[in-house]
Order: structure tokens, then C-alpha cells, then sequence
């Protein structure tokens, strides 16, 4: 008998304890929506909350006892960010972690050509998957308000219908590896300096019209699985767990089914964070970077104080069952799905990718004299400029990568040169010699404690004795510069860059100026200077895309995703003084009110209805060879729904091969609201031979014609007549033809 009680004891012991430890594994063949409800009603309050918050700098909980494993972010957007340590942002000194720098995505908009995203997602998500992340960062679709903006480089331009049709590709190449995009900053993070403190003013047509697009095509078309909340206010509340923002309009009116991940450290209430849309909460007490305290994520808004709450009874598990949902379907999408792909790292085909994307997205602004493509044989080619030896995927911020190599501007015109023609390096100027983020070092020594007027005057005397003179200058990754954090202090090059490029310029003839940036820069001299091109950060294989394009070898083929004005005076967000940026202190200085006077006037339709030229128009970009756009027709002259089809001819009038993008605008000639002269609604690129035609068909919805009406809080398209302009660059619009709204 005792015998019987200690074997019955023994048994029911180790069947609790089997029970404890075996995953219990959820039905795989189930879909998607059955298996996270079965899932949620196994979950016990604790795991619950474990899986809204973060475990670690850039990991959340999975709930182990259901076999859900662990999840697994990293930045973003332009590469997978080298693993740093559980809860410290110093590296984690993996080997696997070297990786393809992508170009930075102001450059893939200037691809203007959607299937470079979709293969830029696609290629991203096989190296993300190699590392073991279930979502990407990224990709950033916040409007270029204005040039000074520190982040500019890690976003689309300033359209927001340019901003829709990269983000949605990306979004969907990304997740068909079964990794999640999480689109960011969301949202109205324009600019850097004060992105804690500020909140924005703005009106519900400028929000509709020109700031949320960009989401909203990566939500409904791109079903984004994830959105990041930006750190800035709006209606006086965080975006991180923002009312208007994430119940009403991302997942209310949207239909969003995601997560709503915070910016590291964008969380600041529990109250907001329960009821205000967040669902997963990273970052807290690390103040976006480095300070606070440490391993507090017991301490998170949504972890162990919620807990309680919910135990004392102040909330029901309403929102957490709600949040916990959208994070089971993440798991469902990416860590427990089945369909995913094996990954990748650092694979040929990922640097194709990356090189495609340089070579459709630099873009030829200006070659007088037909000065470019260099013609090398037996020349001599004399390249100046730090950015031609500086590493430029170290740095930045959030987006910094650890590349696996980086070809800079200046070895990749010694590789594509050997034998043919003499290069030679001068450094011309000293701009920012440091190369480290997070404790990733690019190893290059670029001190040189040389005079500024000997480096100037050395660049100077080579000049005169070259046959081409190509200078690599612009922005480089450090703070007030293209980086997170801070903004550009004026629009102007630093480093007296504009003196050395007039002394060039004033003696050699044949003088080339790639701007290396995410951002226009004013260019003074620009009439001096026949060849300007614009390089962007180009990552990994950026000397080689750059060299591509300046020997022909690529015929460019990128438009400008933004208005490369003047200058700052040529900018709606500085048209209106401080109140519109950087905005104004309230008392107690904890919160900048920024008031986005210039409302939808923003990039060219500013220019427009200022009857402003820029330096360079948006959507304009040069090519070797010369396109002819004729011919625009609507395939009929009214609509009643609003739908268009338009076909408009395409002529290469040169000698080569090359690929144009065809541009549509639209103007409603009368409407009962004040609406910009014209703006972008359709475009395609197009690759001819030389003579060849070809007739592009574009086509435009109803939404095309519409305004967001704010006493109706909705779309609307009023009745009556339209222009649509066909050319291939916003200031270069040869066809026009009129029809009409019934
Ligand atoms: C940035 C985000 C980034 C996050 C994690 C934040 O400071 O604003 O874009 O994804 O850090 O690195």
C-alpha cells in the first residue's frame, strides 16, 4: 500500500512536472486568427504582459511554456543594425554580423522605381532572417518639411505619393521573408533637434494630405505587420500612445491589425500607454539612447505596474487581451511561421540589389558641355574631397551599420580605372575625422593636420595639371549633419567646402561635384561648375555605383524625390519664422509647439504657389542620352467615378541606351478649397534604345482628384474640371489635357 501511494505520488509529481515543462505546441494547421485566440486563452496574466514589453535592448519575451520563441528586432531601414549587448548599446562583438549596406532610402525614391524596393525589402528581410529577427526598423516615410531635417537620408522625399509607392514594395518584399516591417516614425517626426518635446500643430488637410499617406499605403496596400510611434507630441499627446493618431485613424479608420511598437524610449505614461493604441513598449529609461537605469523593464509602463493594476482591479484585461492579440499575430507572421524562407547574409544577389539601387537612384543634376560621362583613356583624373575616402555606413544614429566592406568613391574609380587611366587623390579639405557608433569603428585614419589653406592650395595646383577634377563633398554621418538627433544648423556645406569648389572650378574646366548627402545643400557656385551629381549614401558598394555612373557605364537614371531649393529662404517650413520651426518653448520648457504654418504647401507645391525656381525641381534628374515626352491623352474626357487612364508616348531622341520616368500631375481648376497648382499623381520609369517609343499607360483613382475635407473628416472629389500634365520632371511638364469630374 505504501508502496501504491509513493508510485501514485511520484507519478502525478513528474506528470505535473512534465506538464510544467513541455511546450504545450499550438495547433499548426489552424489559420492564423484561431491560433492566436487559442493561444491567448492559454496565457496566464504574467506571460501576458512579458510579451507587450521589452526583455532587452532590442528583444521582447515569447511565451516558452506555448513554445512561442522569443522576438527579435533590429534597425533598419537600410541594413541589419550589428547585435549590441542585452542591456547596454555597446556591441555584442558577434562574428555574424557584418552585413549588406543598402543605399539609404532617399536614394531608393530617387530610383523612383518600385520594383528596386520590393527587391531592397526582399533582400533586406533574407540578410534579417539570417540574424535571427522576426522585424525590421524601418522602413521611415516622414516628409522632407525642410533640408535641415538630421534624418532626411533615412526617408522617401517629400511627396507623399512618391513616399506611398516605394513604402509599399519595400513593406512587401520585407514580409514576404516572414519578417515584420515596422514603418516609422508615426508620426509628424519631421525634424530631430527636439523630437521628445515637440509637438506639432497642424491642420487635418496637411496631416491627411501630405503626412499620412506614406502610412497609410504601407498599412492598407503594404499590410504593414508593424508601425512605429514617433517621440513627438501631436494634440498634446505622445505618439507613442496617441489617441487621434493610433485608435482613431491607424487602427479605427485604417484597419490596422499590427503591432504599435514605441520608439525606444517614446513611452511616458501608463495610463495613455493602456488605452492609446501602444501594444509593445521598447526602450523605456534608456532616454532614446544611453541614460537611465538599467535592466528596468520590470519597470516598463506595460510590464509588472500594469500587472498590478490589473490585479487591483483599475484595468480589466480589455486592452491587454487587445494588445496581446496583435502580438500573437506577429508571432504567427514572422517567428512561428512556417512558409518563411531560409536566410541570407551578405549574398551576391543582396549586392546586386544594393548596387541596382544605387545605379537607378544617383542622380545626374546638371552636365554642361556634356562634360560627363568622363571619357578615361590616358587621362589624368584627379579626385578630391574627404567623402571620397570616407567609410559613410558607420554613423548617423539608429540606422548605422557594420557593412562587410564599403567600397568608397575613390577606390571604385581606381577599380573600374586600372590600366586606363591615371588617378590621383588630394584631400582638399578636413572635414569630421571620426568613424565610430556604438562602438563599431570604421578603422579608417583620417587625420590630416595640414592647414586649411594648404590642402586648399594643394587640391588647387593638382587641379590645374588634371584632365577631370572630381570632387567628393557634401554631408557626411556626425551630428548637425545627416544624422538622428540633431538637425543641420544652416543648408550651406560645411567645412568651407564652397571656397575649395570655386578655387577648383576657377582652373580646371572639366570640374565634376558629386554631392555625398541625404539632403540639398546650397550650392553658390553651381553656375561655375558644369557637372553636378547627386551621390546620396550609397552603402556597401557605393564607389563602384558612383563610378558606374560617371564613366557611363551607367546612363542615370534617378530623379529627385525632393526640391533642391536655393536655400533655406525658399522653404515653406522657414517661411513663417520660429513658431513654424523650430518652434516655441511653452513655459516650463518641456514642450516646443511647432505649428506647420506652410500647411500642404509643402516641397514643390510651396515652390508653386510662390512661383519660386529652386536650383532643382523635384522629379527632375539628367540623363546621357534625351527623351521626348509627347502625346498625353485620356482614354476618355469625363469620369464619373473618378478613374483615368492616360497614355502618354516616350521618345529616347539620343544616341544610347537609357531610362526615363514619366511623371503625371494633376490640377483641379476650381474648387471650394484653396489646392496646389499641381501634384504628382502617377508615374512610371521607362527603359529605350536609342530612337525607340514607347507608349506608357498611367492610371489614377479617384482619391487622385480629392482633397481631404475637414468638416466632412473625409475624401472629396468636387465635380468640374481638371488638368493633367505629363513630362518628366515637376518643372518640365510639356503635355497637358484637360477633362472633367461629372
Ligand atoms: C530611433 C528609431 C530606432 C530605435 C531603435 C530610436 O532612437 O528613433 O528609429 O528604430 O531608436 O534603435
Amino acid at each position: 500500500m505504501k508502496n501504491k501511494i509513493t508510485f501514485f505520488l511520484f507519478a502525478s509529481a513528474f506528470a505535473s512536472l512534465l506538464q510544467a515543462q513541455t511546450p504545450v505546441y499550438l495547433d499548426p494547421s489552424k489559420d492564423i486568427e484561431a491560433r492566436v485566440e487559442d493561444a491567448l486563452s492559454r496565457m496566464t496574466l504574467a506571460e501576458k504582459i512579458d510579451v507587450i514589453h521589452a526583455q532587452s535592448k532590442f528583444s521582447s519575451a515569447g511565451v516558452k511554456r506555448l513554445g512561442l520563441p522569443d522576438f527579435w528586432t533590429d534597425d533598419g531601414p537600410h541594413g541589419v543594425r550589428p547585435d549590441v549587448l542585452w542591456d547596454e548599446w555597446e556591441q555584442a562583438g558577434q562574428t555574424n554580423d557584418s552585413c549588406v549596406a543598402f543605399p539609404a532610402l532617399t536614394c531608393l525614391a530617387a530610383s523612383w522605381n518600385p520594383d528596386c524596393a520590393r527587391a531592397y525589402g526582399h533582400a533586406l528581410g533574407e540578410e534579417a532572417l539570417y540574424r535571427g529577427k522576426g522585424m525590421i526598423l524601418g522602413p521611415g516615410v516622414n516628409i522632407y518639411r525642410t533640408p535641415l531635417g538630421g534624418r532626411n537620408f533615412e526617408y522617401m522625399g517629400e511627396d507623399p505619393y512618391l513616399t506611398s509607392r516605394i513604402v509599399v514594395p519595400y513593406v512587401q518584399g520585407l514580409q514576404s521573408c516572414g519578417v515584420a516591417s515596422c514603418v516609422k516614425h508615426y508620426c509628424l517626426n519631421n525634424d530631430e533637434q527636439y523630437r521628445h518635446q515637440v509637438n506639432v500643430i497642424i491642420s487635418d488637410r496637411a496631416l491627411h494630405e501630405i503626412y499620412l499617406p506614406g502610412f497609410e499605403a504601407a498599412v492598407k496596400e503594404g499590410k504593414a505587420w508593424g508601425i512605429m510611434g514617433a517621440y513627438n507630441l501631436y494634440k498634446d499627446e505622445h505618439n507613442c500612445h496617441n489617441q487621434y493618431t493610433l485608435n482613431k485613424i491607424l487602427k479605427h479608420d485604417w484597419g490596422f491589425d499590427g503591432v504599435v511598437v514605441s520608439d525606444w524610449g517614446g513611452a511616458h505614461n501608463m495610463d495613455q500607454a493602456v488605452k492609446n493604441g501602444l501594444d509593445m513598449e521598447f526602450g523605456t529609461w534608456t532616454d532614446g539612447l544611453t541614460m537611465g537605469a538599467t535592466n528596468a523593464y520590470d519597470m516598463y509602463y506595460l510590464s509588472k505596474g500594469y500587472q498590478k493594476a490589473i490585479l487591483e482591479g483599475k484595468y480589466t484585461t480589455k486592452e491587454l487581451d487587445e494588445k496581446v492579440r496583435r502580438v500573437l499575430r506577429l508571432f504567427f507572421r514572422t517567428t512561428m511561421n512556417k512558409q518563411k524562407p531560409y536566410g541570407f547574409l551578405c549574398s551576391e544577389s543582396h549586392y546586386e540589389v544594393a548596387q541596382q539601387v544605387a545605379a537607378e537612384g544617383i542622380v545626374l543634376l546638371q552636365n554642361e558641355g556634356n562634360v560627363l560621362p568622363i571619357k578615361p583613356e590616358g587621362k589624368k583624373i584627379l579626385v578630391v574631397g574627404e567623402n571620397a575616402i570616407k567609410m559613410m555606413t558607420v554613423g548617423g544614429g539608429s540606422s548605422s551599420l557594420k557593412a562587410q566592406h564599403e567600397i568608397s568613391p575613390l577606390q571604385g574609380l581606381q577599380m573600374r580605372l586600372k590600366g586606363k587611366a591615371a588617378v590621383e587623390f588630394a584631400r582638399g579639405y578636413v572635414g569630421d575625422v571620426s568613424g565610430d557608433y556604438n562602438g563599431v569603428t570604421t578603422g579608417q585614419n583620417l587625420k590630416d593636420d595640414r592647414a586649411p589653406e594648404v590642402l586648399l592650395a594643394e587640391a588647387v595646383e593638382m587641379a590645374k595639371a588634371a584632365d577631370y577634377v572630381v570632387i567628393f563633398g557634401g554631408l557626411n554621418k556626425s551630428g548637425h549633419q545627416d544624422c538622428e538627433g540633431t538637425d543641420r544648423k544652416t543648408m550651406a556645406l560645411p567645412y568651407n567646402q564652397d571656397k575649395l569648389i570655386e578655387a577648383i572650378a576657377a582652373v580646371n574646366k572639366q570640374t565634376i561635384y558629386v554631392n555625398i548627402s541625404g539632403n540639398a545643400v546650397c550650392m553658390p557656385w553651381r553656375k561655375q561648375v558644369p557637372a553636378i551629381v547627386q551621390g546620396w549614401f550609397l552603402g556597401s558598394e557605393a564607389g563602384i555605383g558612383l563610378a558606374d555612373v560617371l564613366l557611363g557605364n551607367t546612363n542615370p537614371s534617378g530623379h529627385l524625390p525632393f526640391t533642391w531649393y536655393e536655400d533655406l529662404n525658399q522653404v515653406g517650413a522657414h517661411s513663417f519664422g520660429e513658431a513654424a520651426f523650430p518652434g516655441i518653448w511653452r513655459e516650463g520648457k518641456k514642450i516646443i509647439d511647432e505649428e506647420y504654418k506652410e500647411g500642404i504647401y509643402v516641397g514643390y507645391r510651396w515652390m508653386d504657389k510662390q512661383k519660386l525656381k529652386p536650383a532643382f525641381a523635384f522629379g527632375h534628374g539628367l540623363s546621357y542620352t534625351s527623351f521626348k515626352v509627347s502625346g498625353l491623352k485620356a482614354a476618355s474626357k469625363e469620369t464619373a467615378d473618378g478613374n483615368m487612364t492616360f497614355t502618354v508616348d516616350v521618345t529616347n531622341t539620343g544616341s544610347v541606351e537609357g531610362s526615363d520616368v514619366v511623371q503625371l500631375y494633376i490640377t483641379d481648376q476650381k474648387c471650394s478649397v484653396d489646392r496646389p497648382a499641381k501634384e504628382l499623381k502617377a508615374f512610371q520609369k521607362v527603359s529605350l534604345k536609342p530612337g525607340e517609343t514607347k507608349t506608357v499607360t498611367l492610371r489614377t483613382d479617384r482619391r487622385a482628384l480629392s482633397f481631404w475635407d475637414e468638416q466632412a473628416g473625409d475624401w472629396k472629389a468636387e465635380p468640374g474640371d481638371f488638368i493633367a500634365w505629363a513630362g518628366d520632371s515637376s518643372d518640365r511638364l510639356p503635355c497637358k489635357v484637360k477633362f472633367v469630374l461629372k
